[in-house]
């Protein structure tokens, strides 16, 4: 990995210059500088395109893309050449709504009668943030305020996170964890901060707050890179998780984490997530009830059984069966097109047709991972 490394540190160095030189209020420079940072990402994603933060590096150079055309209209506006006395910082929208909190039209719409299954991980939400809530009195020791709800893609987590979402009434501050770590450049350690300090704020008018960070192993593990002082966001980050437990405090304000890949966590975050929930690929009831939840809108063949389907869809995760589903009405779907010219209506969807999806579709969870899963969470249940 010897080439990453290399091209990782370069991207770093000139982002470092790019924002001295942005500073000092040579835009002309700095604009050198940013499309250097840019080209290196890029060639870091054609060379590894599968690696972890291929995603962070795409918005990274959407985010310097941006940074550029604004500095651009910066050197127009004061027709310097790129040459100003005085770095004019672009203007920051200043809404009284702190640009991470949903509004109540933004908040996701799902609920607990969405998630099918999930029954422990559900309970565990519950206790965890539900029950404290709204009787911290009960609570003379405390509750976690970092939780973690972990476990193989496409199993629910963030239809989970979702779903608490509108089961308590509460402020939401969404961070998407790729998005924190590009559009910041560097500045990720002082919004952290700032989302922690309006967190307070808006927890002191009485309703709790979430901090909700989707794929957070994005920004707490070492592997995530210094492109623009990470590792100081990050120990921001766990100070900010402290402060939430400090002595005496009965705030309640939450940071709910999801992640894939818990292993990516570096042990100081996993420490900070007490509460650790998994949420496990769906058991045979839960498949019974995904294949028949998706397929209520479609037209069902009375061969179908909705029984036999979920024996043969071990391994299938939740996103995975809505896959097969889609896939087995895209079979008459298809028909209908091709044979009738798309005329009339399509014939109901057989088991053979769901048969052949299954032949072709293979579970996206092997055993193996889910070992991983497993030994993950025994490892770490006690620290
Ligand atoms: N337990 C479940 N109940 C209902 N739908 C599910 C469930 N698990 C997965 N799905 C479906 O799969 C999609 C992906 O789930 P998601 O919560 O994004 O997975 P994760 O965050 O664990 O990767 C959901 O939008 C939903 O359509
Ligand atoms: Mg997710």
């Amino acid at each position: 990995m010897w080439a990453s490394e290399e091209l990782r540190r370069l991207a770093q160095k000139n982002m470092e210059l790019a924002k001295r030189s942005e500073n000092g209020g040579n835009y002309k420079l700095a604009i050198k500088y940013y499309n250097k940072v840019a080209e290196i990402l890029k060639a870091h994603i054609d060379l590894y395109p599968r690696h972890p933060l291929s995603k962070t590096y795409r918005r990274q150079i959407a985010d310097i893309r941006e940074r550029i055309k604004q500095l651009e209209i910066l050197m127009l506006e004061s027709g310097s050449g790129g040459q100003v006395a005085v770095a004019a910082t672009p203007t920051h929208e200043r809404t009284s709504k702190p640009a991470y909190l949903l509004d109540e039209g933004e908040k996701p719409n799902v609920r607990w009668e969405d998630v099918v299954g999930l029954e422990d991980a559900k309970r565990s939400i519950i206790e965890s943030i539900v029950y404290p809530s709204r009787r911290p009195d009960l609570f003379p020791l405390g509750w976690p305020r970092g939780i973690l709800l972990f476990g193989p893609p496409g199993c629910g987590k963030t239809m989970l996170a979702a779903a608490v979402v509108n089961e308590i009434d509460a402020y939401i501050f969404h961070i998407d964890a790729a998005s924190i770590m590009s559009k910041w450049l560097g500045e990720s350690e002082r919004n952290i901060a700032a989302i922690f300090r309006e967190a307070r704020e808006y927890e002191r008018r009485g309703k709790p707050v979430i901090i909700l960070i989707d794929e957070v192993d994005a920004l707490a593990s070492t592997a995530s890179q210094e492109v623009g002082g990470e590792i100081r966001m990050r120990r921001q980050l766990l100070k900010e998780m402290d402060g939430l437990l400090e002595k005496g405090h009965k705030r309640k304000i939450y940071v709910l984490g999801t992640t894939n890949t818990p292993w990516r966590l570096d042990i100081p975050f996993i420490r900070r997530f007490q509460k650790r929930i998994y949420v496990p690929p769906p058991d045979y009831n839960a498949r019974v009830e995904l294949f028949k939840m998706y397929s209520r809108p479609l037209k069902i063949d009375a061969s179908v059984s909705f029984e036999k389907l979920a024996e043969m869809t071990r391994g299938y995760s939740g996103s995975d069966i809505l896959d097969v589903c889609r896939d087995a009405h895209m079979r008459v779907i298809r028909e209908l097109f091709e044979r009738r010219g798309g005329k009339g209506e399509p014939r109901p969807i057989t088991m053979d047709d769901f048969k052949a999806v299954l032949r072709s579709r293979k579970p996206s969870i092997s055993p193996d991972i889910l070992k991983r899963y497993e030994e993950w969470y025994r490892r770490y249940k006690a620290i």
